[in-house]
């Protein structure tokens, strides 16, 4: 066992880094109060190849593994949760399924259009009355011919508004629940396919989340992913990857507001010195160091399963799990250690706490991974 990144990892963190600070870290406080989506900044990031970076270099991408991409991930929410998460959702919800499952024609145009083409990827499961319960979606899809009819709504889509491509989940045969369950390419020119409502969020305020509406959408037959029946397992099998860009994703929240703190403890005087000084902020920061360390381990861990064996869920669960709730705890500290600054917009702390929420919720909420954790242990 060697606990040191290969010449690869390090190059992708040194060159993510770079770009996180001189790109990414000047525009996060202003992409979080516009709520804009940081359109220019993903642009250069198909550019240097870190969009699509984990698809094969045969289709287009860098063929990056499992640990660059969470690397990569891990770099940009240091700075900005936004860009890390419109990254994390385009390469491993909506390329990491057509890398798994698509056929070579799926794999050549889409995984294609989604790095060289530069079009954006999103991943659509969730419906109003099917989140943890992902099974109960009630969005159909109808064979007619040469192609499927989908019809139904899909609710909170990372890069909703803004996303070219998407694999959607929808039932082909409601009578067999799980089994009845088949995924879809689909592109957002197809006809009966619109954008519905854009949310308005806590925070990753840059990141386009949408209700996306599928009205006798019409989706050419070969677009079936895998085979009818099998989206429910492609679904589980995607979101295993995901919660491990969510990992990362937090781990990065939770490294960016502990680097705030200590610089705003190193600077702030009361009491005559620098409140770094007292032994108070001190074990704080020793207790953060320490659990970083273990989050980036087990996160590494996760993304090393990911890269070895065919069912890596308990792993991914247990990085998820647990840099979500490090994420918000360190972040919620860091903000107590800011004092009333931290709770300013002046300063990116209250960001970053707002930022963390969501990775306690979405692919899958704590208390589901702790569901996955306990079904493999048990
Ligand atoms: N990989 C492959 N197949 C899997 C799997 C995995 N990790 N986990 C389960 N399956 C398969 C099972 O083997 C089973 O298949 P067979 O019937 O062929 O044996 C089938 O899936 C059903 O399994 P379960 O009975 O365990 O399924 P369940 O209905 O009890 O659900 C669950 C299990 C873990 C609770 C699951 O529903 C779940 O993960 N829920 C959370 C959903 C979620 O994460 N949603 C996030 C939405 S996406 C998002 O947030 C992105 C965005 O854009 C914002």
């Amino acid at each position: 066992m060697e606990f040191k990144l290969t010449r690869e990892q390090e190059l992708v963190q040194k060159m993510v880094r770079d770009f996180t600070e001189t790109e990414v870290a000047p525009i996060a406080a202003e992409t979080d109060r516009t709520a804009q989506y940081p359109a220019d900044t993903i642009e250069q990031l198909f550019r240097y190849g870190v969009m699509g970076m984990n698809v094969p270099k045969e289709y287009g991408g860098a063929g990056a593994d499992p640990i660059s991409c969470a690397i990569a991930v891990e770099e940009l929410s240091k700075a900005c949760a936004s860009t890390g998460d419109i990254v994390a959702t385009h390469n491993g919800l909506c390329c990491g399924p057509i890398i798994n499952n698509g056929t070579e024609a799926q794999k050549q145009k889409y995984l294609r259009m989604l790095t060289e083409g530069h079009k954006v990827g999103a991943f659509c499961l969730t419906e109003p009355n099917a989140g943890s319960d992902a099974s109960k979606g009630t969005t159909t899809a109808v064979l007619e011919g040469d192609h499927y009819v989908l019809n139904g709504s899909k609710i909170f889509i990372t890069n909703g508004y803004v996303c070219d491509v998407m694999v959607v989940f929808a039932m082909t045969d409601p009578s067999k629940g799980t089994k009845g369950i088949s995924a879809f390419i689909v592109e957002s020119s197809y006809p009966g396919f619109s954008v519905g409502k854009h949310e308005e969020k806590l925070g990753l305020h840059g990141s386009p989340t949408a209700e996306l509406v599928f009205t006798d959408c019409i989706v050419p037959k070969e677009n079936l992913l895998g085979v009818e029946g099998k989206g429910f397992n492609i679904a589980m099998q995607t979101l295993d990857g995901g919660r491990i860009g969510i990992a990362a994703q937090a781990l990065g929240i939770a490294e960016g507001a502990m680097a705030e703190a200590m610089a705003f403890t190193k600077t702030r005087v009361q009491f005559g010195r620098p409140i770094s000084k007292f032994q108070n902020t001190q074990f704080k920061f020793a207790d953060m160091h320490m659990n970083i360390e273990a989050g980036r381990l087990l996160l590494y861990k996760a993304a090393y399963a990911q890269a070895t064996q065919k069912r890596f869920s308990l792993d991914a669960a247990c990085a998820k799990l647990f840099n979500s709730e490090l994420a918000m705890k360190t972040t919620t500290e860091a903000v107590q250690m800011c004092g009333g600054y931290g709770y300013t917009r002046d300063y990116p702390v209250e960001r970053m706490m707002r930022d963390a929420k969501i990775t306690e919720i979405y692919e899958g909420t704590s208390e589901i991974q702790r569901i996955v954790i306990s079904s493999n242990i048990l």
